[in-house]
């Protein structure tokens, strides 16, 4: 297993271009399944989890090729049952559910179960297929959808946490083939809804309405291929916005969209951390010393989930106290105890981090938890004096591509061991 060596200290300097998103790339993916025609998809980034999708739709009978960031697939024809252990180990591919059912009328897949940052039920997506007229059964593990035909109708989505980003993706690639209009409500507002929505409108599909909470479905009768360039990866720009004003650096983000990271720029402002565009680039430093803030995780367009974690490890280094509020997932402060172990001084309370930051930090070996706790823990280590060495890189390896060597070229001192 591969680690992070990290000898902390150096502000990061310089431009950094960013890859797409891996958010979109899995259900743009998946919704290739919706046509026997070919697709190109552009802009994936090189990632565990978006080789994985490409591994599933080759085990469904597609053709996939991935190469220089881009995934060829014909779905020519294709079976309605995916393998199991595929689709277990990870999550986002039960984005395969909603193509399936609406191109096959019958789909069957593992329930994803829970993860280390919560429990992450699929009732939603289960709510969103039954209104559309399928039968669910679950029976060993798996997850049965099956419809004579699939009919549009009135759902809504919202559940314990808001609107679900998935299930919403899932639902309207289901819809694009019922007959009739489908009318989605409390559904998720992410970019990377937008973006598959842009995807399937491409393949002939009627979607309207993306991007607010209502989204409309008109079914079509079929789907022709399509090309698409995915989104840009705001939470892979968010990572580098923050690992810049951590470090105390000065960092120019390449390719990232400003209009997708408004509550990050608006807090990282807050904090201390200008972050301005220059051109078509975005430009991040601190302006003054690190300012404790309070957050709080909501849906779309709000404060998002996916960067709360290196958030916290900015704000451990800002003086005073900060209250970070996780309002999506149940348990997704795993990172708080190995930050410990760097000197940061954080307290839960229930669903709150209380930080109280301004200690510096020193190097010691830590433990990736997932994905995002990782980043975190590599923002701490570039800030801490000595060496971190970050182990079990693998969760970081799923979602950003190759984040080592985009260190790197910023005069990060960070390398990849074999984990001792
Ligand atoms: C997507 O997961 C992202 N994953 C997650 O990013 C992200 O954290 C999450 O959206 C929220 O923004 C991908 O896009 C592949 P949800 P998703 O359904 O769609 C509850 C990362 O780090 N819920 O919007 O699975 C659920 O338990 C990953 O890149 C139900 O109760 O998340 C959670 O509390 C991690 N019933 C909340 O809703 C349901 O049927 C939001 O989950 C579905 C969800």
């Amino acid at each position: 297993m591969e680690s992070f060596l990290i000898k902390g200290g150096v502000p990061l300097h310089g431009e950094v271009t960013i890859s797409g998103s891996k958010n979109a790339a899995l259900p743009i993916l998946a919704a290739t399944l919706l046509t026997d025609e070919p697709c190109v998809i552009r802009r994936v980034p090189d990632l565990s989890d978006t080789r994985f999708m490409v591994k599933i739709l080759e085990s469904l009978g597609a053709t996939a090729r991935f190469a220089d960031g881009t995934v060829k697939v014909h779905a020519r024809k294709i079976k309605g049952y995916a393998d199991y252990e595929l689709v277990r180990k990870m999550r986002g591919s039960i984005c395969i559910a909603g193509p399936l059912l609406g191109r096959l009328h019958k789909a069957r897949v593992s329930l994803p179960g829970g993860c280390i940052i919560g429990a992450r039920p699929i009732n939603l997506h289960l709510k969103g297929f039954a209104s559309l007229g399928a039968t669910i059964k679950i029976e060993g593990g798996y997850v049965d959808a099956a419809a004579k035909k699939l009919v549009g109708n009135s759902v809504f989505l919202g559940g314990r946490a808001g609107p679900t980003v998935l299930g919403t993706a899932n639902v309207m690639m289901a819809a694009t083939l019922a007959d009739g209009v489908t009318v989605i409500e409390s559904a998720a507002c992410e970019p990377e809804v937008v973006d598959l929505a842009v995807f399937l409108n491409a393949m002939g599909a009627q979607i309207t309405g993306a991007g607010s909470p209502t989204i409309t479905v008109t079914g079509v009768a079929k789907l022709h291929g399509a090309e698409h360039e995915v989104i840009p990866d705001r939470v892979e720009a968010a990572t580098f916005l923050i690992a810049a004003g951590a470090t105390d650096g000065e960092v120019t983000l390449k390719g990232a969209r400003a209009d997708h990271l408004r509550a990050v720029i608006d807090k990282l402002n807050e904090a201390g951390v200008a972050v301005e565009r220059a051109g078509a680039h975005l430009v991040a430093r601190r302006r003054t010393r690190l300012k404790p803030v309070d957050v709080t995780t909501l849906p779309y367009a709000g404060f998002p989930t996916d960067v709360q974690a290196q958030m916290m490890s900015l704000l451990a280094l800002a003086p005073g106290i900060s209250i970070i509020t996780e309002r999506i997932f149940e348990s997704r402060f795993m990172h708080v105890s190995e930050l410990a172990r760097l000197g940061a001084d954080i307290e839960i309370e229930g669903p709150s981090a209380i930080v109280k930051g301004g200690r510096a930090l020193s190097g010691a070996p830590v433990m990736a938890s997932d994905l995002r706790a990782s980043a975190a823990l590599v923002i701490a280590g570039m800030a801490a004096k000595g060496s971190t060495q970050v182990n079990r890189i693998y969760h970081l390896d799923r979602g950003y591509e190759r984040m080592d060597l985009k260190l790197q070229k910023l005069g990060a001192r960070i390398g990849r061991i074999e984990e001792k």
